[in-house]
C-alpha cells in the first residue's frame, strides 16, 4: 500500500485566523484589481459565519489516563468511562453534516444487516463493534503506518468525550488509500445494498463511507501533530506575515513521483523562459528525515500569496493545512474527495486550477486574485466537529443496523489506555496530547438531509464557479 503523498509545506502551514482578524481581513479584503464584481464573489460569504469562537470548547472535566492497569496486564483499568456528565445545550452543525445521510444512503431503504458487514471484511483493517458503551475490536491486517492505531484512538477519544451516548454499533475499516466499494460492481439489480466500508476518501464512483482520516490525531512519522495542538500554532504563525508582504507566488511542496497530474505541475515552476508565477519544489522525505525535519517544520509561517493544492494517489491530508493558511488555494481540479471538502465551493473557499491547463490557469490567478478568507477550515473544522461528525456519523450508521452488536469471539476490549499507555516516542506524546475528556456541550444538532433539489443547486453553483473562472481566465489571455 502506497502512503499519502503530500505537499507539505517547507517554511509554511500557517494559520487560523482569530475571529478579530478573521473580520479585519474581510473588511480590507480582497481582490486588489480587476472587476469589482469578483470582490462580491468573494467577499461576503468569506465574511459570513465568522463570529464564533474557534476555540474548542471547554471540557467539563480532565481524566488523566491510568496506566497503572493497562499496561502490566492488558486490560482496561474499570470504570474508565464516565456514565454521564451533565452538558449544555448544543448548537447547530456545520452544513456539511449532511454528506452524512449521502454516504448512508445506499442503505436507506435495506437497512444493514450482519451479512453485510460481514462481506465488508474483505479489505478492512479491523472490525469495531462498540456494545454498552465499550470499543471491542478485532484487527485482521496491519494498516501503513500508523493509520489504524491513530484511528483507532480518535474513536476512543470519541468515547471519552461523550461517554454513554454512542448507540451499540458494528463496523469494518478499511485504512487504506483508495476508496474500496466501486458503485458499478454494487449495482441495485444485482445487491439489494454494498458491504458498508468505511474508508478515509471516495469520489464519485465510490460508496466507502467517510470518516475523518487519522492525520487529526496525529501523524507520528512526519512529525505532524494533532490538529488541535497545530491549528493553535497555524493561527499564530498566520499573524506574523500579512497578506501584502508575501511572496506573490504560488507554492507548492510535494513528492511529485505518485502522480501523472502532479509531474505535469512541475512544467509550471519558474525557468529562464517563462514565470508562471508558480515555485514548485519537489519534497524529499528521506532528507527530511536526515535533517530531522527542519524543511518542513509546521511551526512557521505561510510566506507564500497562493498554496496549490493537488492530488496524489488519492486525497491528500495536506489539504486542510493549505487551506488553514492565510493565503489563497489554488486548488487544482481533483477526483476524489475527504468527508468534509464537497462543502468547498470555488471562489468561496478557493480558486479554481483547470488539471488540462495549469499553468496558464496558476499565472492568471496570481494576477486576478487577491486575499481568501479561510474561514471554512479555521471555523468548520475544528476538533470539537471532528468529534460531532464521527458521533453522527456512527449514530446515524447505528440506527441502520438490522440486529443488535454483539462482542465477536476474536475480538478484544480497547480503551486508551491499551493504546497510549504501551506506545512510544512521538507516537505516545501525540496521544497524550490528543487525550480528551468529556465534553462540557452536547454534540451539534444535525442539519436537516440535502433535498434532491438542493444537491443538485450545489452541484450547479460550483459548476456555474468554475465556468465563471474559465471566462475570466479566457478574457485574460485574449487581452495579453
Ligand atoms: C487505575 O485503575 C486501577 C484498576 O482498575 C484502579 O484500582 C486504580 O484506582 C485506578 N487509579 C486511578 C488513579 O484511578
Ligand atoms: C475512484 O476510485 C476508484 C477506486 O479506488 C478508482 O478505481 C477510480 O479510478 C476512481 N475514479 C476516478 C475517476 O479516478
Ligand atoms: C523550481 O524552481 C526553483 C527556482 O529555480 C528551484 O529551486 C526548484 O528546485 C525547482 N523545482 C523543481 C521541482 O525542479
Amino acid at each position: 500500500m502506497k502512503a499519502i503523498r503530500w505537499s507539505l509545506e517547507r517554511s509554511s502551514l500557517v494559520a487560523l485566523f482569530v475571529t478579530t482578524l478573521g473580520v479585519f481581513i474581510c473588511t480590507r479584503f480582497f481582490y486588489i484589481s480587476l472587476m469589482d464584481t469578483k470582490c462580491q464573489v468573494f467577499t461576503p460569504e468569506a465574511c459570513s459565519g465568522s463570529t464564533r469562537n474557534l476555540e474548542t470548547g471547554p471540557e467539563a472535566m480532565y481524566i488523566p489516563l491510568n496506566c497503572s492497569m493497562g499496561e502490566l496486564s492488558g486490560t482496561c483499568p474499570a470504570n474508565y468511562y464516565l456514565s454521564q456528565v451533565s452538558a449544555e445545550a448544543p448548537s447547530s452543525c456545520p452544513d456539511y453534516f449532511s454528506w452524512i445521510y449521502e454516504d448512508l444512503s445506499p442503505w436507506r431503504e435495506t437497512g444493514i444487516t450482519r451479512e453485510m458487514v460481514m462481506k465488508a471484511r474483505r479489505t478492512a483493517n479491523f472490525r469495531l463493534v462498540v456494545v454498552d458503551g465499550k470499543a471491542y475490536v478485532e484487527r485482521y491486517s496491519k494498516s501503513f503506518q500508523s493509520r489504524d492505531s491513530f484511528t483507532l484512538w480518535g474513536i476512543l477519544q470519541l468515547l471519552r468525550r461523550y461517554p454513554a451516548k454512542l448507540p451499540d454499533l458494528d463496523l469494518m475499516f478499511d485504512c487504506g488509500t483508495l476508496p474500496v466499494i466501486m458503485k458499478d460492481t454494487f449495482r441495485a439489480s444485482n445487491y439489494p445494498a454494498p458491504p458498508p466500508v468505511f474508508a478515509y476518501c471516495g469520489n464519485d464512483s465510490t460508496m466507502d463511507i467517510l470518516f475523518p482520516d487519522w492525520s487529526f490525531w496525529g501523524w507520528p512519522e512526519i512529525r505532524i501533530k494533532p490538529w488541535q495542538l497545530l491549528s493553535k500554532e497555524l493561527k499564530e504563525g498566520n499573524t506574523r506575515t500579512r497578506w501584502t508582504d508575501r511572496e506573490p507566488y504560488a507554492y507548492w511542496k510535494g513528492n511529485p513521483n505518485v502522480a501523472a497530474t502532479r509531474m505535469d505541475l512541475l512544467k509550471c515552476n519558474v525557468s529562464d523562459k517563462q514565470d508562471w508565477n508558480a515555485r514548485v519544489y519537489a519534497q524529499n522525505w528521506g532528507l527530511e528525515l536526515k535533517n530531522g525535519y527542519k524543511q518542513s517544520d509546521l511551526a512557521s509561517q505561510c510566506i507564500h500569496r497562493f498554496k496549490i493544492y493537488i492530488e496524489g494517489v488519492a486525497w491528500s491530508a495536506s489539504q486542510k493545512y493549505i487551506m488553514a493558511c492565510d493565503s489563497v488555494t489554488l486548488l487544482v481540479k481533483p477526483i476524489f474527495h475527504e468527508f468534509f471538502t464537497r462543502s468547498l465551493m470555488p471562489l468561496k473557499h478557493y480558486w479554481p486550477i483547470k488539471d488540462e491547463d495549469k499553468c496558464r490557469s496558476i499565472k492568471h490567478a496570481a494576477q486576478a486574485v487577491g486575499k481568501a478568507a479561510s474561514s471554512f477550515i479555521l471555523d468548520d473544522l475544528k476538533m470539537d466537529y471532528i468529534y460531532d461528525y464521527m458521533f453522527h456519523l456512527l449514530s446515524e450508521y447505528a440506527k441502520l443496523l438490522k440486529y443488535k452488536p454483539t462482542v465477536p469471539e476474536k475480538a478484544s476490549e480497547l480503551c486508551s489506555e491499551l493504546l497510549a499507555c504501551r506506545a512510544k516516542g512521538l507516537e505516545k506524546k501525540f496521544m497524550v496530547d490528543s487525550l480528551v475528556g468529556p465534553a462540557s456541550t452536547q454534540p451539534c444538532t444535525m442539519p436537516p438531509p440535502y433535498s434532491p433539489a438542493y444537491l443538485h443547486s450545489v452541484i450547479e453553483r460550483k459548476d456555474n464557479g468554475m465556468k465563471q473562472v474559465d471566462t475570466w481566465e479566457r478574457e485574460y489571455w485574449k487581452k495579453s
